[in-house]
């Protein structure tokens, strides 16, 4: 198998897992996510990613619960159409609660110096670089987390309540929540959802240089 065809294996296997079994997770394992984590690339090589390892039970379902109450509040606002699904809205925010392990992913706030360039564009977060190459991180660890045969799953739904998160995290100086990763064995094997087509995501654009293929 060629390296192209191993890397795409893995790519397209990873699932995202919400279902995980007691087994604990290892810290040489936790490290190995971690080793893969960092060669990520960053803007600028600034590295802004930090991850709080989360393996306490009663901390993660505190914070599950925490999440829970204050988007169930949240949810209050919704019109009512939309407030059928506040149920399921709140599960996957929370079922983070079966993982043996939480990451609480985070990056670094740009640095002072760029604010003046940053100052009043539309996404000066997305500009910055930090949240995109924290993300890149995260890419890195869930694949490594699927060669060890261990399940993960991105997190963003329980930002929608990220000040009760912050409030009950302590975080370091200067870190905003990119994302939570729940982690551990899995205990389910969901199929594939379905992805769109090449067609459907992409534009070439004319080269008139280009000679027909
Ligand atoms: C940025 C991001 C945020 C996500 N947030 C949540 C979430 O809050 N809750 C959840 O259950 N899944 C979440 N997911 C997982 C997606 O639902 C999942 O990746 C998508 O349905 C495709 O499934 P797959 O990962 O198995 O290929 C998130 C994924 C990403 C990349």
């Amino acid at each position: 198998m060629s390296d192209y065809d191993r890397l795409l294996e893995l790519i397209r296997l990873r699932r995202s897992i919400r279902q995980f079994s007691d087994r604990a997770v290892g810290r040489e394992e936790i490290a190995r996510l971690l080793e893969a984590a960092r060669w990520a690339p960053s803007n600028h090589n600034r590295q802004p990613w930090r991850f709080l390892v989360i393996e306490d039970k009663q901390q993660i379902n505190q914070l599950a619960e925490i999440v829970s109450q204050s988007l169930s509040e949240k949810l209050k606002s919704l019109p009512e159409a939309a407030a059928a699904y506040a149920g399921e809205f709140t599960h996957y925010a929370t079922f983070f609660s079966n993982a043996p392990v939480l990451l609480v992913v985070l990056h670094k706030q740009p640095v002072s110096l760029s604010a003046p360039l940053l100052a009043g564009l539309k996404n000066p977060e997305l500009v910055s670089g930090e949240p995109l190459s924290v993300a890149m991180a995260v890419q890195n660890l869930l694949l490594a987390a699927q060669a060890l045969g261990l399940g993960t799953c991105v997190l963003t739904g329980p930002l929608l309540v990220q000040d009760a998160l912050v409030g009950a995290l302590d975080l370091p100086a200067r870190h905003d929540l990119t994302c939570l990763v729940a982690l551990g064995h899995p205990a389910e094997s969901p199929a594939p959802p379905r992805r769109k087509t090449i067609e459907q995501i992409v534009e070439f654009r004319n080269n008139p240089r280009r000679t027909k293929d």
